[in-house]
């Protein structure tokens, strides 16, 4: 529970707190974290105005340039998510407006199309079983490569099997043959299918009906039905339904509550579920709720809705991952005391890019924290890559053929 106010060092009211005199492990978790971000802020502000805050972008980029080329032995543990690398590192450098040299962009789609099943989607790595997770990563990072050459490594015909293979009777999708139902592949599918121009009716017929399953009496969203609400899976729901075009299956005052509730009233970040601690990544999956909602909410014709920015407190949000996640040496990360990673790099990079431009109809806002170099390219809500991007690839391939499924073989 919020309670007692602390001064505010970013002319911002924060509330720390209050456990009414009952200490858990989880209250004594949250106040260790309050008292780390307290004397970040402290530190800060003792030499500085809130506005000279800085985002280290050379650092940023030396950190991601480097892990493109090589790893740390770190990064053994994501073997089978190359292609997840791929995208968060180019997407980051996307974000920072910087330009990628085409041979590094080529290495990139010889690597990917390595990573490409005979049996259509993207495994891990060579080799490896295709899983719906480095498929949509896969998908995304040669999108933002954008060139012929990337567009062309994907095997549309194949695609369109594999999804069909995991396509469940429920409407909902396997991550990966025999594997797990979660919300997670609803997004995944839809989301590579649509940018494919493959999102046939047949295909996803029932996944919004499963999905809007999913949203439990907390309003969000979770991994399967009747299962606590997350910050991940609410924006895989939610996303999912935008391409689908079904959002208003979902309880949306019901979501936007929930979502705007995980919002820190200390910190700034968000947490991705109640009780939980904030971490720099949900500053995408959560605070990229809000966009999804103000564009659904907006086309349901809600009086309430705000026309000067997104329903949480951008500054705020800017605030924490400036100050809180930003690593001296380059890459960003989930808090402080916590280690730099190419996921949080790219998800707290997508954070601030959404904090920073609102744009509802023909209404576009931007609102910079700090120095104005601190500015990021806008990012798609949806796709979470730029919004140039995305259309560059939806325009290719509406160019070609769409392709029809072919039934399912009857089970012998
Ligand atoms: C809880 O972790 C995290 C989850 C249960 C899943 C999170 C899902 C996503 C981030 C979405 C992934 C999206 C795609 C497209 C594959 P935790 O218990 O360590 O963290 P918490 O304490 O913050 O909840
Ligand atoms: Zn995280």
């Amino acid at each position: 529970m919020a309670g007692a106010a602390s001064s505010p060092p970013g002319g911002r009211r924060r509330l720390r707190l209050r456990d009414d005199g009952v200490r858990s492990d989880t209250s004594a978790e949250q106040s260790k974290v309050e008292d780390i971000v307290q004397e970040v802020y402290n530190t800060f502000t003792a030499n500085h105005h809130i506005s000279q805050l800085v985002l280290h972008r050379e650092k940023h980029l030396h950190y991601l340039k480097r892990g493109l080329r090589q790893l740390t032995e770190a990064y053994e543990c994501l073997d089978a998510s190359r292609p997840w690398l791929c995208y968060w590192i180019l997407h980051s450098l996307e974000l920072l407006e910087e330009p990628l040299p085409e041979s590094v962009a080529s290495d990139v789609c010889q690597f990917l199309s390595h990573c490409q099943s005979p049996q259509g989607g993207f495994g891990g790595g060579p080799g490896q079983h295709p899983h719906l997770a480095p498929t949509y990563a896969a998908v995304n990072a040669l999108c933002i490569i954008g060139t012929e050459e990337a567009f062309n490594v994907i095997n549309r015909e194949k695609l369109l099997e594999y999804l069909n293979s995991l396509k469940q009777p429920d409407g909902s999708f396997l991550m990966h043959a025999d594997g797990e139902v979660d919300v997670r592949s609803a997004y995944c599918a839809a989301s590579v299918a649509s940018l494919t121009n493959m999102l046939t009716p047949t295909l996803f017929a029932g996944t919004a009906e499963w999905i809007a399953r999913c949203q439990n009496w907390e309003g969000g969203i979770g991994g399967v039905p009747g299962m606590e609400a997350h910050g991940g899976y609410s924006f895989c729901g939610m996303a999912a339904l935008v391409i689908l075009k079904k959002e208003h299956l979902l309880n949306l005052r019901r979501l936007l509550r929930w979502a705007t509730g995980r919002q820190m009233s200390f910190e700034g970040g968000f947490q991705g579920r109640c009780n939980k601690l904030v971490d720099g990544c949900y500053s995408f999956w959560q605070a990229g709720l809000l966009p999804l909602l103000h564009h659904a909410l907006y086309a349901q014709g809600d009086e309430a809705l705000s026309m000067k920015g997104w329903m949480f407190d951008q500054l705020a949000l800017q605030e924490y991952i400036l100050l809180c996640c930003q690593c001296p040496a380059g890459g960003l990360l989930d808090k402080p005391g916590k280690s730099r990673d190419f996921y949080h790099t790219c998800y707290c990079l997508s954070g601030l890019s959404l904090a920073q431009h609102f744009g509802s109809g023909d209404i576009q806002r931007e609102v910079v924290l700090g120095v104005p170099e601190n500015r990021l390219q806008p990012t798609h809500p949806v796709y979470n890559i730029t919004p140039e991007k995305a259309m560059n690839a939806v325009k290719h391939f509406l160019q070609q053929p769409v392709l029809s499924l072919q039934p399912k073989a009857a089970a012998i």
